[in-house]
């Protein structure tokens, strides 16, 4: 059976519905803004950005307002909203309406230009989506994900996927190494499921709520936190930040005073879904699930032809496996750490800050599991939050682990150790022996998007600072990542959440001196499922990024 025939348009560039004046415009506001801001390195033809404006200096989302931002700011935030914009998605009518991943199909295209494939050429796959009855999807923004791959070459990467808006969608693949290679499409959620994830944002940013307990002599109570709290009679107690201006409230205690906060906690989590919609996030129906080929689902790969020279392989900070090994395309080449004693001369006179959620605490105990030289000193704090301190005192090596501050979902975590990364980063002399990690993503989920870009335009300021001060101080970025996905995870914590926030992180720290690790599309490209803590033999290439950042010369 052949893929139902799609009006796809070029796939390169993505036009919105706007007349071609209004474009030019656009284009037009947009060179002058980003002529005016230090951008650098911004590729203003990867994406085409409509810029709005807001005449409202407060942001109001539902019982969500934001403080004012710089002027400058405040555009880059409107820029970067248009840009992660997502297509319109259909509301829920009925089920049987909504996209099928069991009825809908891929086809691999033919070569351009005929014959066979070589490493170095584009694959380009149509994806054609149905609903429950079979009938062809008419609009676009289901959520799809697709990887190329090869279990016995331990090969994979990630794909490219391109909206038609009509039902049907492109996914383009680098042919990256010789040899057999399948592809994969996997529906993570429908457009419907998208609409639901989109609701839930403006309309109950508060489902994941926090606790803190107040104590003072013999008295304690507990009132109700978050980044934005419901209006009602109760006074609050304003925990903003002087600092960096995260927003942070509490309902105020009856009795005890604002002063009185000793612990903060994920509270839990108020789900508030009809049946009907709950049925948009079913495993092994239509949440995560495979796509089939209408036809051959692989390709066989020759090697690249001699009078090529350049493969149009077009890439930013992404790479490939190959015999299970992350191979980053341009940038840092990745070595392989693979004992010890290689780790450890690479650490030698490093002291190494991780600061993030528990993404990045799992690279903290790789490195003491894996050097045990690397010893962790008891400082009695809480096994999720920290901090951590580990030393090598022999080679002179420090790594130290903090979370970041609120919103994060642990719990009885002393309020006094409660910090925010931009305030650990402008404590930090910095130089060329240390290493500062971040990672902070998964606790931003539920809230709306504005409240993660002010959080990473604070990081950056303070990252941007540090780099004044002290230009040899490397800073690791560690992006989103996939991961499993039950009815309670989508709705607090889905891929389509991650997506938004790894695009905002990409956005904002583009042209700076700093470095990503991909985990996006480490974990995608990978034949382990996704995790929300990926497993071993990912992050053991995780590591093997990040000291080939720090020791680029290594083996080379
Ligand atoms: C457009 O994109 C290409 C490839 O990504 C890049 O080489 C070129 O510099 C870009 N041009 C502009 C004007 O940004
Ligand atoms: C909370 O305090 C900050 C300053 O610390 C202030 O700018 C903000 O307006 C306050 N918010 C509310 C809702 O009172
Ligand atoms: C690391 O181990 C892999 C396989 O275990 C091997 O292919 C590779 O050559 C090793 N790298 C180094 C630098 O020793
Ligand atoms: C680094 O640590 C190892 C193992 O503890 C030790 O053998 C080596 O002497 C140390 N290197 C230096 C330079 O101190």
């Amino acid at each position: 059976m052949m893929v139902r025939a799609c009006n796809r348009r070029e796939v390169n560039i993505y036009l919105p519905k706007y007349s071609a004046s209004f474009l030019l415009l656009a284009v037009f506001v947009l060179i002058f803004i980003l002529h005016n801001m230090d951008f650098q390195k911004h590729e203003a033809n990867s994406t085409i950005i409509l810029p709005s404006f807001s005449s409202d200096p407060y942001m109001h989302h539902g019982f969500c307002t934001f403080q004012p931002l710089s002027s400058k700011d405040a555009l880059e935030e409107d820029l970067i909203l248009d840009s992660i914009a997502w297509p319109e998605t259909p509301a829920l009518t009925s089920l049987e309406q909504t996209s099928d991943p069991a009825h809908s199909s891929f086809t691999i295209l033919p070569r351009r230009g005929g014959g066979q494939w070589h490493v170095g050429d584009r694959l380009e796959v149509l994806i054609r989506m149905y609903d429950f009855q079979g009938q062809p999807k008419k609009s676009g923004g289901d959520f799809l994900v697709t990887r190329l791959h090869d279990l016995k070459l331990g090969a994979g990467v990630a794909g490219k996927v391109v909206d038609h808006l009509n039902g049907c969608y492109s996914a383009v693949f680098s042919l990256l190494w010789e040899g057999s290679a399948q592809v994969e499409v996997t529906l993570v959620h429908p457009s419907e499921a998208v609409t639901v994830l989109r609701r839930l944002t403006s309309e109950q940013p508060d489902r994941i709520y926090f606790q803190s307990v107040f104590h003072s002599g013999s008295v304690s109570e507990t009132t109700t936190c978050n980044v934005c709290l419901r209006p009602t009679q109760q006074p609050l107690c304003n925990y903003t930040d002087r600092h960096t201006g995260e927003p942070w409230f509490c309902y105020k205690p009856k009795k005890l005073s604002c002063d009185a906060r000793i612990t903060h906690s994920k509270g839990g989590f108020k789900e508030n879904l009809k049946a009907e919609e709950k049925k948009l996030f079913q495993s092994d129906v239509n949440m995560k699930v495979s796509i089939q080929a209408s036809g051959s689902a692989s390709v066989v790969v020759l090697p690249k032809k001699t009078d090529v020279k350049n493969s149009d392989v077009k890439c930013e900070h992404c790479g490939y496996y190959y015999q299970g090994a992350w191979r980053a395309l341009g940038g840092t080449t990745v070595h392989q750490f693979n004992t010890s004693s290689d780790i450890r001369q690479c650490l030698k006179h490093k002291m190494v800050h991780l600061y993030g959620d528990s993404t990045i605490r799992q690279w903290f105990e790789h490195l003491i599991t894996v050097l045990p030289e690397l010893k962790k000193f008891n400082l009695h704090t809480l096994k999720q939050v920290g901090p951590f301190i580990a030393l090598d005192y022999a080679n002179n090596t420090l790594v130290t682990y903090r979370c970041h501050g609120p919103p994060i979902r642990f719990v009885d975590v002393p309020t006094s150790s409660l910090r925010y990364i931009a305030n650990e980063l402008d404590g930090l002399p910095g130089g060329s022996n240390t290493v500062v990690v971040l990672g902070i993503w998964s606790h931003f989920s539920t809230f709306p998007i504005e409240v993660y870009i002010r959080r990473l335009q604070s990081i950056r300021r303070a990252v941007v600072q540090l780099l004044d001060r002290a230009p040899g101080t490397l800073v690791i970025i560690r992006t989103a990542n996939l991961k499993a996905l039950t009815l309670y995870e989508a709705l607090t914590n889905s891929d389509w959440y991650s997506l938004q926030r790894d695009k905002v992180l990409r956005a904002v720290f583009k042209g700076l001196n700093v470095h990503l690790v991909d985990a996006w599309e480490m974990g995608l490209a990978h034949d382990l499922p996704h995790s929300l803590h990926p497993q071993h033999p990912i992050i053991e290439n995780m590591i093997d990024v990040i000291l080939s950042y720090i020791c680029p010369e290594k083996g080379s």
